[in-house]
């Protein structure tokens, strides 16, 4: 199975409901290590730039305000399968949808407050990785 890195974001309702080291903790129990780890408060474009890939949806504008609203947590974690294991760990977007036991269905309140964010896709986490912790080693282990 592959080693790979994923991007990880516990967003502005997590960190103000105080349950980073909750969410932490089920990232490293599944046996994914935190590489890279900061707390910051997103400016309007670093938001807008981040999720850039929503902006012609109609709920771009709201997810950039809930992202600017407070600090987030943002992480890389490497693992076997991270970015698999990272999104099965986070449940479906929508908390009411979400798995029993997932960190959405347990933290999160609603599909727009939704507690993290996870890369989908190799990819993505190259370039979410590099946007976050530029000069990061995606490869290196
Ligand atoms: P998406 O990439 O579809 O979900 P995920 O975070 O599970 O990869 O959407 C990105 C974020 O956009 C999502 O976490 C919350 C927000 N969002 C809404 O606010 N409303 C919506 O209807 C959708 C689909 C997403």
């Amino acid at each position: 199975m592959a080693i790979e890195r994923t991007l990880s974001i516990i967003k502005p309702d997590a960190v103000a409901k105080n349950v980073i080291g909750k969410i932490v903790s089920r990232f490293e129990a599944a046996g994914l290590k935190i590489v890279a780890a900061k707390l910051i408060h997103l400016s309007r474009s670093e938001a807008e730039q981040f999720y850039a890939v929503h902006k012609e949806r109609p709920f771009f504008k709201d997810l950039v305000e809930f992202m600017i609203s407070g600090p987030v947590f943002v992480q890389a974690l490497e693992g076997e399968n991270a970015i698999a294991k990272n999104r099965d760990l986070m449940g479906a977007t929508d908390p009411k949808k979400a798995a029993p036991g997932t960190i959405r269905a347990d933290f999160a309140d609603s599909i727009d407050a939704n507690a993290v964010h996870g890369s989908d896709a190799p990819e993505t986490a190259q370039v979410e990785i590099a946007f976050f912790f530029a000069g990061l080693n995606v490869y290196a282990r």
